[in-house]
């Protein structure tokens, strides 16, 4: 019956493995339509660390990669031998858990004799958004936000074309979430935590630093990130509230911390889509789920003529379906597959889309 779907539609069935980090996805789509988003992770078995172990990841994914793949293929209703294709994450990302997954696409693209795409883990968090909300308006302006990576990027073609024009110095965003949240004794990973008590906090309580805005620093760095200075920033207030035995106001921390990086980030984003005179915004990566980083970006969007895709939250941290979706559209535009000896590279470039 799945095969007679098959033959009865031009968009692509493909399945998409992501193993860059420490989620274990296997999605599958049709075209732009997903079927099935399987996602374990090894988060609980990082908290007690305060970060991603590496080894802890490579050995979750390999434990967590058959199971998934059933579990995808059965909520889609297909079997492996229906897919057109198979699209793996081939980097950025830890060596050893991108390796699991590029063996895993191998081992089923040679078993199955269907072709192979290896794609670049940033691309993937820009072609997700295809899932929701339609094909991607060319050019688009992407944000991608995550605890490993913070960038902007000029996209005309996902498949083949995006330029960077900028990128975090030092901290990713999401790492400066999780680093913060760890001083506020909050649980790994800290974005959601930190979100959560910001309601209840004022973002005016504490003037934190915006980094790389001052005039000075944006004749060079005029798109580019820096958190490390505000997380310093932060552990120096908190360190000077507990010396002075008073309790440290944590949804008022949160709050004023949270402000300030979605200030940097909504301000950067809007000065390069202006700047590139391109009307469509998006945001991508784990610290897109973020509430109040999407109401900035919306509110301040608007008035300067910028339209705001975001991805819901459940596709914006690391899963198959991204991977999924641009296999899908590599397939539709007619991209060479990859070759079977496709290496997994844990520092591949951004404008290194299909390897
Ligand atoms: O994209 P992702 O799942 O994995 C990476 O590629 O890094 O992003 C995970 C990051 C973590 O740093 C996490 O704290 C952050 O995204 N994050 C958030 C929120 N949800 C996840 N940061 C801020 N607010 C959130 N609601
Ligand atoms: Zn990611």
């Amino acid at each position: 019956m799945w095969r007679d779907r098959n033959l009865m539609t031009d968009e692509p069935l493909v399945l998409g493995i992501e193993t860059s980090c420490d989620e274990t996805g296997v999605g599958i789509v049709r075209g732009h339509t997903l079927l099935a988003d399987a996602v374990a992770s090894s988060v609980d078995e990082h908290a007690r660390f305060g970060g991603v172990v590496p080894e802890v990841a490579s050995r979750a994914h390999l434990e967590a990669m058959v199971p998934t793949i059933e579990r995808a293929c059965e909520t889609a209703g297909i079997t492996p031998y229906d897919v057109d294709a198979i699209a793996v994450t081939s980097g950025p990302g830890l060596a050893g858990a991108l390796l699991v997954g590029v063996a895993a696409a191998k081992a089923l693209a040679i078993g199955l004799g269907k072709p192979l795409y290896g794609v670049n883990h940033l691309a993937s968090h820009v072609a997700v958004d295809q899932l929701e909300h339609g094909p991607l308006p060319e050019p688009v302006l992407a944000m991608l936000v995550s605890g490993g990576h913070s960038s902007l990027l000029r996209v005309e073609d996902v498949t083949t074309g995006v330029t960077p024009l900028g990128a975090t110095i030092d901290d990713a965003a999401g790492e400066a979430f999780d680093k913060v949240a760890r001083l506020l004794s909050l649980p790994f990973p800290g974005g959601p935590h930190i979100d959560r008590e910001a309601r209840s906090g004022s973002s005016v309580a504490i003037d934190f630093p915006r980094g790389l805005t001052s005039r000075k620093d944006l004749e060079r760095h005029r798109f580019d990130f820096s958190f490390s200075g505000l997380k310093t920033a932060v552990a120096r207030w908190v360190e000077a509230r507990e010396r002075s035995g008073e309790p440290v106001p944590v949804a008022n921390v949160a709050a004023s911390f949270q402000e300030a990086v979605c200030d940097v980030l909504v301000r950067k984003a809007l000065d390069a889509a202006t700047d590139q005179g391109i009307e469509d915004l998006l945001i991508g990566g784990g610290v897109a789920a973020n509430s109040r980083l999407r109401a900035m970006a919306e509110s301040r969007a608007e008035p300067l003529g910028i339209r705001v895709r975001v991805p819901r939250p459940g596709l914006c941290t690391d899963n198959g379906a991204m991977v999924a979706a641009l296999g899908a559209e590599m397939v539709a535009r007619g991209r060479t597959p990859s070759a079977l000896d496709l290496p997994a590279d844990s520092s591949q470039p951004v404008t290194s889309v299909l390897v």
